[in-house]
């Protein structure tokens, strides 16, 4: 049995936590492998929404162990938010859920130095979520953070005073004011709670999980094009949201990974700032926006909307090695009369490529478009790919040929049931 992997393929927001709530009966153990509460996966089943930011998506189904690897940073205070929220849900996390040891903490001054840091950079600013995630990679990989297994030791107190006062330095440099007070106790509080949970060194866990023969299935967070490497840098999150990132990130080594399942929404989206070629900023856009609530899960910012981009597509399926494509809300496109799909990119010089430049920042693309006639009717009630309306299928067979792995999830809509086997 090996363990698959399940990644977004765009810049997140594909829709990864229906997908994991919905294979996870296939699963007996789900594992997130990287970022944090930036993430908002959610989920919808029997007329209620749940949103999940650092908790695996398999929590709601009793018989799947969760795991939160160790390419992690965690919020304290969110994950003991999250954990109540899911106890007044009548969801009993204790019971399968755990947290590795080799996670990094995230501190409030993280946080502020998030805020202070996206200030400085006025218009050139990421567009970042402000949680804290990448002052949190920076001191892990500066090797200054605070792991999760330092809560447990006696000199936890020293080490947060100490990271605190280096943050406060800078802050203070930088000439950021702020009030710490209310956000420490909290944070305090959390760390005496997060000390009640199932904490363990998950490398070990998960690879007795293997040796069982366990199913397993490694959820990311973001999507390829916000990867540290290979997105569109600097407009990107500071972790590997890519496959590469799901062996680091729990400590599995690559003979074990079987199928890569990659999610894309028929169309693109981006919150944030950074370059978006196929970005429809007028009522197209809007109408996606609009139809398929294109709101942050996380923030509630407006997410940038436009079509569907096969060179980013390919760039991302070549990345991660994807086998298996699903594809999400096909039915926010249910009442356009054309489609528009990018195949190529026009460079100023007139080339036309396929491939990703170097620096989509630095590099001016001009989409080359495929029109495609819309469907325009409904997929309520749908439940086979042979039901579904035929400029539907040839949108699918057209993105299958172009990029050269099968579609074998269609979803069309956020519910469980909404969801198409191909
Ligand atoms: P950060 O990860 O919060 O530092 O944000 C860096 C960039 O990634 C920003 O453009 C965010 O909007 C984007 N981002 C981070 N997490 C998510 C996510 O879960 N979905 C979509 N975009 C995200």
């Amino acid at each position: 049995m090996s363990v698959h992997i399940l990644l977004g393929l765009q810049w997140g927001d594909e829709g990864k936590g229906k997908i994991v709530d919905f294979l996870a009966p296939n699963y007996e153990v789900v594992a997130r492998f990287q970022g944090g509460p930036n993430a908002g996966h959610t989920l919808v089943f029997e007329g209620n929404k749940y949103v999940l930011h650092q908790i695996p998506s398999g929590i709601f189904r009793p018989d799947v162990k969760n795991i939160i690897g160790n390419g992690l940073v965690i919020d304290a205070t969110v994950l003991k938010q999250e954990i109540e929220k899911l106890a007044s849900q009548g969801v009993d996390v204790k019971q399968n859920l755990y947290i590795s040891h080799k996670a990094h903490l995230i501190l409030p001054t993280h946080k502020l130095l998030d805020t202070a840091s996206e200030q400085r950079k006025g218009d050139q600013k990421i567009g970042s979520t402000q949680r804290g995630i990448g002052p949190t990679y920076k001191d892990k990989v500066g090797r200054n953070g605070i792991r999760i297994g330092d809560i447990l030791l006696p000199n936890f107190q020293e080490k947060y005073a100490q990271t605190k006062a280096s943050h406060e330095e800078i802050l203070k440099e930088w000439k950021f004011e702020y009030n710490l007070e209310e956000a420490e106790k909290a944070f305090l509080d959390a760390v005496d709670f997060l000390k009640t949970l199932p904490l363990a060194d998950t490398e070990y866990l998960i690879n007795d999980y293997i040796s069982q023969q366990k199913s397993i299935l490694a959820e990311g967070a973001q999507g390829a094009l916000l990867d540290i490497d290979f997105g569109s840098y600097p407009f990107v999150t500071s972790s590997n949201t890519t496959s590469a990132g799901a062996l680091t990130g729990l400590g599995i080594a690559p003979k074990h990974i079987g199928e890569v399942l990659g999610i894309f929404k028929a169309y693109c989206t981006r919150v944030g700032s950074g370059p978006f070629p196929t970005e429809q900023d007028n009522e197209i856009g809007e109408k996606i926006r609009q139809i398929g609530m294109e709101f942050g899960a996380t923030t509630g910012r407006k997410r940038r909307c436009g079509w569907l981009d096969l060179p980013a597509l390919k760039y991302a399926i070549m990345i991660n090695g994807v086998s298996q494509l699903l594809m999400m809300k096909a039915d926010v496109l249910n009442t356009f009369e054309e489609l528009l799909v990018c195949t190529h990119y026009e460079l100023a010089d007139g080339t036309k490529t396929d491939r990703l430049p170097y620096s989509l920042v630095d590099t001016a693309v001009k989409p080359i478009y495929k029109t495609f006639k819309g469907w325009n009717c409904s997929l309520e009630g749908m439940q086979t790919f042979s039901q579904l309306p035929k400029q539907l299928a040839e949108y699918v067979h057209f993105i299958e040929e172009n990029v050269g792995v099968p579609i074998k999830l269609i979803s069309t809509g956020a519910d469980r049931n909404q969801t198409i086997l191909k």
